[in-house]
This record gives structure tokens, sequence and C-alpha cells, in this order.
């Protein structure tokens, strides 16, 4: 049946109509709403190129996690910026460190209202600012497996309610799973930054969370961005090796890796909205380019339909703020 008994535009032709067959939703529940925890009292800083996020002490990263839990966002993942970086990221694993402080204070505030996600990886941490250890100008797999490990059980001690891997180092899903099990977290998840490219989209977070490298690039451990069979691949051994949530990442940029990942495997699927996605939007709204409100809700659409359960955003305020308001 064709042109004219069969006019798409039927339906099409009222909110309430378009309401009704509208196919995919969003919802705050689908949000995680990312923190950059840094030391201090009363800090705000606003962070240059992504406007409307800013590093923030403890206590202020307590009072924007209940903004985000009063419009229903239910999780946050937290990143921390020490006042010192060495060799071995050893902030990354201290008990006194930025994370682990805001963790306590989250966990204490919100109970189980609020899932703290922690993001593990060293490149915050490292002097070098790289994700593992460093010998000879390389980044070392293995050694690095323990300093993960023993970041995630630290983050597991202070209370975190999920760990979220992010190095990208071989192996390191199944060593965690392993020593988050044995410190007696075996109920901890894990989600894992499965297939993670080396994407210039990450260099507004680079300025957010003072983690840019200081020689050579991420491209020896993050996957090429040409790649996608190799994506499906990562997402396999880390689903093997005890993943319970499996991510991608960056989003825009892989909607198709997003559906061929929820074709192919029946973990809950998540996908970050990166740094660089954020604030392309932002400079072209702040210019007048763009409608904001309405790019920003296209952009999380396009996520969930491609197939994410759960997306990682800088957005997950302001989108959520549109939902309820409808
Ligand atoms: C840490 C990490 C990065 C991001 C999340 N975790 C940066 C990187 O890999 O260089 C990027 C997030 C974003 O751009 O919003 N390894």
């Amino acid at each position: 049946m064709g042109f004219p008994e069969r006019r798409m535009r039927r339906l099409r032709r009222t909110e309430t109509l378009r309401r009704m067959v509208r196919e995919t939703r969003l919802s705050p529940d689908d949000f995680i709403y990312p923190l950059f925890v840094v030391p201090g009292q009363k800090v705000r800083t606003p962070i240059g190129a992504m406007p409307g996020q800013a590093q923030l002490s403890v206590d202020e990263a307590v009072k924007t996690a209940g903004e985000a839990l009063k419009v229903g966002v239910p999780a946050v993942i937290l990143f921390g910026i020490p006042d010192k970086k060495d060799a071995l990221g050893t902030q990354a694993y201290s008990d006194q460190a930025p994370v682990q402080r805001a963790i306590r204070a989250l966990k204490k505030e919100y109970g189980n209202d609020l899932c703290v996600i922690t993001d593990v990886c060293l490149c915050e941490y490292t002097d070098h600012g790289h994700c593992g250890i460093v010998e000879k100008g390389e980044v070392l797999n293995d050694s690095t497996l323990e300093l993960l490990a023993k970041e995630a059980v630290s983050h597991a001690k202070a209370g975190a309610d999920m760990v979220a891997p992010s190095d990208m180092m071989d192996g390191r899903i199944g060593f965690i799973r392993e020593e988050l099990d044995e410190a007696g977290f075996e109920d901890l998840p894990i989600m894992a930054y499965s297939a993670k490219h080396a994407s210039a989209f990450y260099g507004p977070f680079r300025e957010a969370a003072e983690s840019a490298p200081k020689f050579g690039d991420r491209r020896s451990y993050q996957m090429d961005s040409a790649n996608a069979r190799e994506a499906m691949s990562e997402l396999l051994l880390d689903e093997e090796e005890g993943a319970d949530i499996l991510m991608i990442k960056p989003a825009g940029t892989n909607l198709d890796l997003i559906r061929m990942a929820r074709d192919d495997f029946d973990l809950p699927l998540a996908a970050y909205q990166v740094s660089g996605e954020y604030s392309m939007l932002k400079a072209a709204a702040e210019r007048g380019w763009l409608d904001h409100d309405r790019a920003m809700m296209e952009s999380l659409i396009a996520i969930r339909r491609a197939g994410a359960d759960l997306i990682l955003t800088y957005f997950a305020i302001e989108a959520s703020r549109l939902l309820k308001g409808r």
C-alpha cells in the first residue's frame, strides 16, 4: 500500500499523536552525572571549555549531587583531581584523597538514594598524565593492574556503589573483580569502559581533570576509532572477565557500535556523551547557531535510540529539568 492510501503524516499531526507513537523516551533514570572533585572547601572553579561545569570541593560536590537527585538523576560518577601527582599516582588509592572523601560525604548525606560510581584510572593522579605505570616511555600493562585494583578497593572501602575502570589496560576487569572479591566486595558491580576510543573529544575533560599526557598520546592503550569489530572483542572480554555493565565511549561518534553492542550483548549498556560533545553543543548554542535545548535532547535521544540503557552526560541535570517540566 502506497500513497495516497498510506500517509505517514497522519500520525504526526498533533503533539498528542506524536507522543502516542513515540518509540524512544528519555528519563532522568537514564542519566549518570559526572563530578570533578578537588581538595579544599567551598571551591567551585568553572571549567572554561565546559560552560556550566565546575571543579568542586567535597562540600560543593554534595550540593550539586543534591541538585541532580532533586531532578531525578539517580547516579553520579566521580573524577578526582589531587593536589599532588607522582609517577605511581599514589593519590588514586589514598584514603584522604578528594574522591574517597567525596564518596564518604555523599553516602552520609544521601544513603542509598544516590548511586555513587567512581572512575578508576591513574591519569588524573600521575605526574606524566598516562593511565598506567610508565617505563622507558612505555605504558606498562600488568604492573598497572595492581595499582588500578588498589584504587578500586580503596573506593569500595570508602563506600562506593560501583567502580568504573577507564584505563583500557588488558585484563583489568578480571583482575579488579578478583581483588574486590578478595577484599570482601563481591557484591560491588563493575561498569567497564569497554570500548573506549582514543578520541579528540576528550579535550575539554583533560582541562577539567588536569589529566593531559605530558608526552605522547593514549593510542597504545585506547582504541583506534576506525575499529568496530575490535570494539566488540573488547566488550566480549569484559563480559567474560565479569563486568556488570558495558560502556561505549564516546557516544555520539559511536552510535553504530552502541547498536551492534545492544544486538549482541544482554548486559546493561552505557554510553558516555563526552566532554567534547557537550562543549561543541554549548559553544554553538552560545553563538546562537543552535537551539540549545532541542539540540541537547536530540543528541541524547539518539544515544538511547541506538540502544544505550544508561547515558553518562554533563547534560544530566539540565535535561532532567526539561523532562520534569513536561
Ligand atoms: C580517564 C577518563 C577520560 C574520560 C573519562 N575517563 C579521559 C581520557 O581518557 O583521556 C573522558 C571523559 C570526557 O571527555 O568527558 N581515563
